[in-house]
């Protein structure tokens, strides 16, 4: 997803319900506030980042990615609404052992999972940046058990979609993650505070604390 028209067509896609869910789902989970300094990895053009920083206002947000294009539109909408005090973006592509260690409160990353040719990249990377007792919440893709639910879930969830954001979901549901694979790597990063979760018909939650 490095591509400027890769990134154009993403931000252009309209996720507002799942990333509003995403946003409810920490709120609900961690009802006491999410503490001083969140991190959203992978954070795109910032669509999970620009509502935390609204959700939690006294949270400083800072939103991290590896990819300029995609932080571009992040820092472009940053600058036109000049109401965002308490949120920042970042060029990071992780592994980034530069990043300060262990400061964050919260950590959050929705849909950079299965970008990730190691996925523990992004487990040492929640180690790496959260405090302890961090509160912890990602959510990704799971991978269906066929071709046949692959091509269900994408007939369910993007009938009429450009063909450029159809490939790179169908790419990306084949590259997910099942529920068994995520909770080995959660044991092999030793995070036991967290927890997988299947979620609906197509992700896979993980949520908890650093302990
Ligand atoms: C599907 S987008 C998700 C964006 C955002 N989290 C959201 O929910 O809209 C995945 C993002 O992960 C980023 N990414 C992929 N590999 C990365 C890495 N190793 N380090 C940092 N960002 C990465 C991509 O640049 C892309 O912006």
């Amino acid at each position: 997803m490095d591509g400027a028209e890769q990134a154009r067509q993403y931000a252009d896609g309209d996720f507002s319900a799942t990333d509003q869910a995403v946003i409810d789902r920490i709120a609900f989970l961690f009802p006491a506030g999410l503490g001083e300094r969140v991190v959203d990895l992978g954070c795109g053009p910032g669509n999970i980042s620009f509502r935390l920083a609204s959700r939690h206002p006294t949270s400083v947000v800072l939103g991290l990615d590896g990819a300029q294009a995609m932080l571009a539109i992040a820092e472009a909408k940053l600058r036109s609404e000049p109401a965002w005090p308490n949120l920042s973006f970042q060029l990071a592509r992780l592994p980034c052992p530069d990043l300060p260690g262990a400061c964050f409160s919260t950590v959050v990353s929705n849909s950079l999972l299965h970008h990730l040719h190691d996925p523990m990249v992004l487990w040492k990377s929640v180690r790496q940046l959260g405090a302890t007792g961090a509160a912890v919440y990602v959510k990704d893709l799971r991978r269906p058990d066929s071709e046949a639910a692959v091509q269900a879930l994408l007939a369910a969830h993007l009938a009429g979609a450009p063909p450029l954001l159809e490939r790179d979901y169908l790419h990306s549901l084949r590259a997910a993650f099942t529920q068994e694979e995520v909770q080995e790597q959660l044991e092999q990063a030793g995070l036991s505070g967290l927890e997988v979760r299947a979620l609906e018909d197509r992700y896979l939650e993980i949520a908890g604390r650093l302990v």
